[in-house]
């Protein structure tokens, strides 16, 4: 039997997993999953429990699954612990433990939300990008990086931004296996123009599309006409492949082309055969933690992604996102999508429509 390890984390985090965990329920009673779930503390649940983000037992449960899906890590009650331990911390390490360099954020529009964004209409209608964002380098883990103090007492910090060929290439082959797929297109955002690990980018990817990949369209693009193009006119991207930091940038801004940030899942891939980590790309949210009013659809739209891509589950995959959307047209809103109901009756809405399809 496959499993899933649930990491509920913190803020929305369980409250958004525990819908999470009633979508999984139906469809093993209904609809014939098998799956076994696990549980485990994470990011700031786990420091007040265990005194650190990601415990050992936690990271290696994590690299026995066959999926991971987590909820949401941080929030204001862990800012003052020290960085090396803080609940973003765990994520990173979680990251870099199950070596996943490759994460998908597929951003689309539900006919039924076309209203609920702030963009115009026909600028969202019919958006699909996939967005490929390089995960366990660049910036977010690169030496030196640190507070120092000078001399004359005033403080340095230090970030560093560095990727090497290999790790280029490996998340590049990710974007480029997933066009031929889709649209067939790969544009690739760097800023080369100002930074050398940009430059080496883009020379990786030209290389790699000559030598293998040449049937697809190439384009680059430097990362800030990208945030202007994203809400210019979304729909000339398909595959759009960028860094850690820029990814994460662009990535927020995208989600709400789709309506909100509570709607965009993610999966997070590494060599074939290891488990996937799935997530929502929103945060803990703290100030809605608490009230049940958060959007699940960003977490039950992961699980769909981990049923198809780690679980052996396609057709409930697509089941699972024909439901959303049904629930969508039948006018299922959260706050974040200019309604009233709340995390639960999401939820309860999903599993209505997995029912009645
Ligand atoms: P956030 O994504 O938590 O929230 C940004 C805004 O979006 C808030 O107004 C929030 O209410 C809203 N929002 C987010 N998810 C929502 C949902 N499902 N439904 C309705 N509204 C939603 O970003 P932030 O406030 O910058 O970060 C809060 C904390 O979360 C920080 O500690 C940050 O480090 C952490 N964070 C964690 C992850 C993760 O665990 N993957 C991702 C991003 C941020
Ligand atoms: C995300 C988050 C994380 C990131 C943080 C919480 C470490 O913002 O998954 O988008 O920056 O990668
Ligand atoms: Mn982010």
């Amino acid at each position: 039997m496959k499993t899933l390890l649930l990491l509920p984390g913190d803020g929305i985090g369980p409250e958004v997993t525990a819908e999470v965990r009633r979508v999984v329920a139906w469809l093993a009673d209904h609809a014939g999953l098998r799956l076994e779930v696990a549980e485990a503390a994470f990011g700031g649940a786990s420091i007040d429990a265990h005194g650190v983000p990601l415990t050992d037992a936690a990271r290696d449960a994590a690299l026995a699954s066959d999926a991971v899906l987590m909820g949401a890590v941080g929030g204001p009650r862990w800012s003052g612990v020290a960085r090396a331990i803080r609940p973003e911390a765990g994520l990173l390490g979680l990251r870099t433990a199950m070596q996943v360099f490759a994460n998908l954020r597929p951003v689309q529009c539900f006919d039924a939300l076309i209203d609920a964004s702030t963009l115009k209409p026909e600028v969202v209608r019919g958006l699909d990008i996939m967005i490929v964002r390089e995960l366990t380098g660049g910036v977010y883990f690169g030496q030196p990086k640190g507070i120092e103090t000078l001399p004359d007492g005033s403080r340095r910090g230090i970030d560093t931004q560095v990727y090497t060929t290999a790790e280029i290439e490996r998340v590049a082959r990710t974007a480029f296996d997933l066009a031929r797929r889709r649209g067939n297109r790969v544009c690739s955002a760097e800023k080369s123009n100002v930074m050398d690990s940009g430059l080496l980018w883009r020379e990786v990817v030209t290389d790699l599309h000559a030598r293998d990949y040449a049937d697809v369209a190439l384009s680059h693009m430097l990362a800030d006409n990208v945030a202007m193009q994203l809400v210019h006119n979304p729909r000339q991207f398909d595959v759009l492949l960028t860094d850690n930091l820029f990814g994460d940038i662009l990535s927020d801004e995208a989600g709400m082309l789709s309506g909100s940030i509570g709607m965009l899942a993610s999966a997070a891939l590494g060599a074939p055969g290891t488990p996937g980590l799935y997530e929502p790309i929103h945060g803990s949210a703290p100030d809605i933690a608490g009230k049940g009013v958060a959007n699940p659809l960003a977490a039950i739209m992961s699980l769909a992604m981990a049923l198809q891509l780690s679980l052996d589950e396609a057709d409930l995959a697509a089941r699972l996102v024909a439901a959303v959307s049904a629930a969508l047209d039948g006018g299922a809103r959260t706050r974040d999508l200019g309604g009233t109901i709340g995390t639960r009756e999401m939820g309860d809405a999903v599993i209505a429509a997995l029912a009645a399809g």
